[in-house]
């Protein structure tokens, strides 16, 4: 499959050990328009061995190389360009992801290989917000890609379920608290109760102080604190698994920040062996103005421990417990200080893994182009709006395909992949803007778009019975087809990309490009006519919708049979 190794491996057989195999692969470059060819090799680095121009070389080399899957080899300039023989190459595609099916494009690049991914992370007794929600779509796709290429993945949910927030929840509630009320609607309830401490406490300032002395006795331990913080837990983790049902997405660990309690004397009885602990208008801190940014808190004058201090102990316990080669943190561009400093510490605790740390930041999600919030006048819960993304899906299925069997399982299909879509659809730095109307469209840039092409192509599929053993590539010599052919090809490459990155948008981006030329070669080709290129169409046909699948399946997207 790898053509450009082919290429690399023929170009390396002509010179002869001059230039390492790895070296030639990396020259070879795509050609900037199609007339050029499909890969080409740059001789300039050849000129001063060979005593040649780069000119030169490229003629002698281009007459020199000959392989089955290239159709012809020419010098153009310095360069060595080589256009495939359409025929073989889209036999051997076809072929290997027929064979191959869902796994074509795996790899075995990260073979024995462990990488962690933090994301989602939520906040107990808060809305799931529209950041989470993009931690959690973007987190998810991430692990997908990892394991596509061959990694062990670990996925952390690190909750946000400790810290003075919950000083302040037990003292507002112990004030104004209903069990009752918070039972029926807890996340909204608790909430409430939160926004009128701010609110008291602006008045009243020995309410902070009472706060402060409650989250100090759910540190140490007492009961009653922590009967009501993992009665808040609970109620809240319960809302939060209904998105994450409604979205599929699963984790491994939800070891949040709660979950590190005891495990963080360990880390200031480090940082003060390397005596990277410094007292700092009454707080210990680790200083970092060597770095010119502020200096990370480690512990309050009162002993109360903070994010970062969970943050290092977390780092430690992960990299103890999954001995990970990578670790990702999937968080907000607004928290890009905070990992910087957590990294820059561990790193002046002398460990040499943090630089396998990578914070994956993530822009807003906006509305009508300001910061969407689910906070802001009453609580927009994030379980709503996807729940009425459902409800247009469904909406639009009665009108397009009322005949539609199991339609409310197809519309949750649609709805989630919608939303999932538009948010990885562009680089994941970008913001986005929210609007359920326009993701939920069939044609243009949609999740709803690439998953109905999939649909259609399998639609073709289930109306012929061809067996697809012994290949035969005639019909595969119209001009729709070869734009295709290529798509596939470098599917591989992209998911590798993707990975690299740390962008699923490049598989989302590749989705819309392959859907649009499928959409092209539906048009114009009559792919179930009875003649000798049947077989090679349908092959065709059938290649496409696997790769459209496992795309999909990459981004966290489902891909129905009939929509
Ligand atoms: N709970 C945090 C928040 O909502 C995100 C936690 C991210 N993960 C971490 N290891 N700090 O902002």
């Amino acid at each position: 499959m790898e053509l450009k190794q082919t290429y690399a491996e023929e170009i390396a057989l002509e010179l002869n050990g001059l230039v390492e195999l790895d070296e030639i692969v990396n020259l070879i470059e795509q050609p900037k328009f199609d007339t050029q060819g499909d890969l080409a090799f740059p001789c300039f680095i050849l000129a001063k061995a060979l005593k040649k121009s780069p000119v030169e070389i490229a003629k002698e080399l281009a007459q020199a190389i000959s392989h089955p899957y290239f159709e012809k080899v020419v010098a153009e300039g310095p360069y060595v360009n080589c256009f495939y023989d359409k025929l073989d190459v889209s036999l051997m595609v076809m072929k290997e992801i027929l064979h191959k099916q869902e796994n074509y494009g795996s790899s075995e690049l990260g073979q024995t290989k462990t990488v962690t991914l933090d994301f989602s992370s939520p906040n107990i007794a808060k809305p799931f917000s529209m950041g989470h929600l993009r931690s959690t779509v973007i987190g998810n796709s991430l692990a997908n890609i990892s394991e596509k290429c061959g990694y062990k993945t670990v996925r952390i949910n690190h909750l946000g379920d400790w810290g003075t927030q919950f000083g302040k929840l037990i003292t507002a509630y112990k004030l104004w608290g209903n069990e009752q009320q918070v039972k029926e609607a807890p996340i909204s309830e608790l909430l409430k109760l939160y926004v009128k401490f701010h609110d008291e406490a602006e008045k009243n300032a020995e309410l902070a102080n009472e706060a402060r002395l409650w989250f100090k006795k759910l540190e140490d331990g007492n009961e009653e604190a922590q009967h009501l913080w993992k009665w808040f837990r609970d109620e809240s983790l319960q809302e939060f698994a209904k998105i994450y049902q409604l979205l599929d997405v699963e984790f491994d660990s939800y070891d949040g920040e709660a979950f590190y309690n005891d495990k963080m004397d360990e880390v200031v009885e480090l940082l003060v062996e390397k005596h990277l602990l410094i007292q700092s208008e009454g707080a210990d801190v680790v200083d970092l103005s060597d770095y010119s940014l502020p200096p990370l808190l480690i512990r309050k004058s009162d002993g109360a421990t903070l994010y970062g201090t969970r943050d290092l102990a977390a780092a430690l316990f992960r990299k103890r417990s999954y001995q990970f080669d990578q670790s990702f943190y999937v968080v907000g561009q607004e928290q890009t200080l905070h990992f910087k400093q957590l990294f820059l510490v561990l790193e002046k605790m002398g460990y040499e893994w943090p630089k396998d740390m990578v914070h994956v930041p993530f822009g807003f999600i906006l509305k009508d182009g300001k910061k969407m919030s689910t906070r802001k006048g009453g609580v927009i819960l994030l379980e709503q709006v996807i729940k009425e993304a459902i409800a247009l899906a469904e909406n639009n299925i009665a009108e397009k395909n009322p005949a539609l069997p199991d339609k409310e399982e197809v519309a949750k299909m649609v709805g989630v992949g919608a939303i999932i879509f538009h948010d990885l659809k562009n680089d994941r730095q970008s913001n986005i803007e929210f609007s359920l109307s326009d993701m939920l469209k069939f044609e243009g840039a949609t999740g709803p778009y690439v998953q109905y092409t999939h649909a259609r192509a399998r639609s073709i599929l289930s109306k012929s019975a061809i067996d697809l053993t012994l290949l035969n590539p005639a019909g595969l010599n119209d001009p729709y087809s070869w734009p295709i052919i290529k798509r596939l090809l470098a599917f591989p490459e992209v998911v590798i990309k993707s990975f690299d990155y740390a962008e699923p948008s490049q598989i989302a981006k590749y989705l819309i490009s392959l859907a649009q030329e499928f959409n092209t070669y539906y048009a114009h080709v009559k792919i179930l006519s009875e003649d000798i290129g049947l077989e090679g169409r349908v092959a065709l046909v059938q290649s496409v919708a696997i790769v459209l699948a496992e795309g999909l399946k990459l981004l966290g997207i489902k891909a129905p049979e009939r929509m």
